[in-house]
């Protein structure tokens, strides 16, 4: 008896030393005094048997923890993350499966934090450890600010226009990718001074590999080897582009006329406008725009009904495309 209690006391101690509220040790404890001398000495084993299976665990949470969450979940207070305190009301020991549920596959909750990446690379053991660290480090502790410590992380935003230049397919090498909005890139041929083709931003459009994936995503082409009718056997000399507050301008030569292409994006996410300059056009020039989608094409602002336009001197000096896709 008197060795039960010297036990108890010692475990006590470690117990309170670790914060490991195991309520075990207790129900071991009062079965250890309870019983006999002899029975006392075995159940004294299988004691320190559960009590080192118990701090393992407890240790392998607390290393999991720090290793995996504890950049984001702080005790008491909301970082990145909830607070622990938080985190141990929602999902207390009954809650297990909801909150494995969740770590490998979080939602979207709050609106001032950033999603949780999922984490997937951790067994079910391991969570299970996080939880009842969790659980144990928060016991009897009370959430501390609202606010969230740090700003809300935002994902950088990309800004757009960009210009890019990657290899790209169905172009010639000098070819360069405009990301107008999140939607539209559109690909500018630089060899034969011409629009090429219209893809989803974002796509994986990055060279030969995916040919056919890529055929399919192309969402508007200009059919014509030409645009203007003067380019017609004619040697193009392209002169470089400038960007005009992002927006790239491009400048080609023809014999005589100057042309100015700048692309940018239209009325709408799913619009884009080529607003031309063009000098040195002393007969009337014809357009070709036959394209591969349905899409709307208007002139300087009105509905074209007709792939094929025929342009003044005057009115060549200056208009505008805008393809709606
Ligand atoms: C990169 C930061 C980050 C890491 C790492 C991270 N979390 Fe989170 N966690 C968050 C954010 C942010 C939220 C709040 C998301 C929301 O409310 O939409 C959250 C919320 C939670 C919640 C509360 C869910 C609810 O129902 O409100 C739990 C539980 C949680 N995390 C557990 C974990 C565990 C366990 C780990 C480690 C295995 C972990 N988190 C790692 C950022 C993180």
């Amino acid at each position: 008896m008197y060795f039960g209690i010297e036990v108890f006391t010692i475990l006590q101690w470690e117990h309170n030393e670790k914060k490991c509220g195991c309520k075990k040790r207790g129900y071991n404890l009062s079965f250890l005094m309870m019983a006999s001398n002899s029975v006392c000495t075995i159940g004294f084993v299988l004691l320190l048997m559960t009590l080192s299976v118990d701090d393992y665990a407890n240790d392998m949470g607390e290393t999991a923890f720090k290793e995996n969450c504890g950049a984001c979940h702080d005790l008491k207070q909301n970082s990145t993350g909830p607070s622990l305190v938080y985190i141990s009301d929602r999902y207390p020991e009954t809650k297990r499966e909801a909150f494995l549920a969740w770590v490998k596959s979080p939602g979207k909750k709050n609106p001032d934090m950033i999603q949780m990446p999922a984490i997937t690379y951790l067994d079910n053991d391991t969570l299970a450890a996080i939880h009842l660290y969790i659980l144990d480090v928060s016991k009897d502790q009370k959430q501390e600010g609202e606010k969230p410590k740090f700003a809300p992380y935002k994902p950088p935003q990309r800004p757009y226009p960009q210009v890019l230049r990657h290899y790209l397919p169905f172009t010639s090498p000098a070819s360069i990718a405009i990301a107008l909005n999140s939607e539209l890139t559109v690909v500018w041929d630089t060899t034969i001074a011409k629009l090429r083709y219209v893809y989803p931003t974002g796509a994986d459009f990055d060279g030969e590999k995916r040919r056919e994936e890529n055929a399919k995503a192309i969402m508007y082409t200009e059919e014509s080897d030409v645009l203007f009718s003067f380019v017609d056997n004619k040697e193009i000399m392209f002169k470089g582009y400038q960007l005009i507050k992002g927006e790239p301008e491009f400048h080609y030569q023809v014999g005589n006329v100057e042309v100015k292409e700048r692309i940018h994006l239209g009325s709408n996410e799913r619009s884009f406008v080529r607003e031309f300059t063009i000098t040195g056009v002393k007969q009337d020039v014809a357009l070709t725009l036959d394209h591969s989608s349905p899409s709307s094409i208007r002139l300087n602002g009105k509905p074209l009904t007709d792939d094929n336009v025929h342009l003044s001197p005057e009115q060549v000096s200056s208009f505008s495309i805008e393809v709606e896709l």
